[in-house]
């Protein structure tokens, strides 16, 4: 059996880490427009900073939980079986990393990491990162920002991906609203490819066509009920 996962950010809400678009998600209280775009980072790199680098150091005090060490249970198992398994997040967090899954893919990036915006090296980064610090590929200063893909900007292995959903079995988005594209248009191709889709997450959304199963609660409920179900199936 492939299971092709995508998750967003309901997985790591209960380790700490904000939602978008949830009532008190990072959209209510701030404008993605200013801290989302090239054009914000643009016209306010500070801004830009602060917002990000706060939620990095939440980050390294922020522990994964039941949701993303279930996640990790399951790709062992697939893995053992000769199955396959392909974790595509819209997180740019490392729980998923930290719950033991071996296979992540961040395709709006990762939150621990610095581009280059002159010559687009990437380093680890886990302390704050400002408009004066030197990139150490290109020696330039004011051109590092955090490896977060934003509105606008292409998000990475957009051909991986599309290869690894349409030779999957089965499809699961989990913790997020299918909101934004590309990644909201990946239940509709697997649903296209009759590849077997489940929707896992707190609210359940969607015309009912989009997906052959919904389980509606927290993460840390419903993806081990998700998991175990699919465990009975290897
Ligand atoms: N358990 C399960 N699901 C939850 C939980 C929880 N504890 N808390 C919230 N959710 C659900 C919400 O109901 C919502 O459907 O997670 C989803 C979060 O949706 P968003 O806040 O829109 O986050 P996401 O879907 O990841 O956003 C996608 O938007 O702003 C961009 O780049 C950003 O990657 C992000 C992308």
């Amino acid at each position: 059996m492939k299971v092709f996962i995508l998750t967003g950010a309901g997985i790591s809400a209960e380790s700490g880490a904000g939602t978008f678009r949830d009532p008190k998600g990072f959209w209510a209280t701030f404008d993605p427009m200013k801290l989302a775009t090239p054009e914000g980072f643009a016209a306010d790199p500070d801004q830009v900073h602060a917002f990000y680098n706060a939620r990095r150091r939440d980050l390294l005090t922020a522990e994964a939980n039941d949701a993303h060490r279930a996640l990790t249970r399951l790709e062992q198992a697939l893995i053992r079986a000769g199955g396959g398994f392909w974790l595509c997040t819209q997180n740019i967090d490392d729980l998923h990393e930290r719950a033991g899954t071996r296979r992540v893919h961040h395709m709006h990036g990762e939150l621990l990491q610095s581009l280059c915006a002159h010559c687009g090296g990437l380093a680890p980064c886990r302390s704050d990162l400002s408009t004066a610090d030197i990139c150490r590929a290109c020696g330039r200063a004011g051109g590092l920002r955090p490896d977060v893909v934003w509105f606008g900007e292409t998000p990475y292995g957009m051909e991986q991906i599309e290869e690894a959903l349409v030779s999957a079995d089965v499809f699961a988005a989990i913790g997020t609203s299918g909101t934004v594209y590309p990644a909201a248009g990946f239940a509709g191709l697997a649903r296209a490819a009759g590849i077997e889709t489940w929707l896992v997450n707190l609210e359940i959304y969607g015309a009912s066509w989009e997906f052959d199963h919904h389980l509606a609660g927290r993460a840390t409920q419903v993806v081990p009920e998700f998991v175990t179900r699919l465990l009975g199936r290897i």
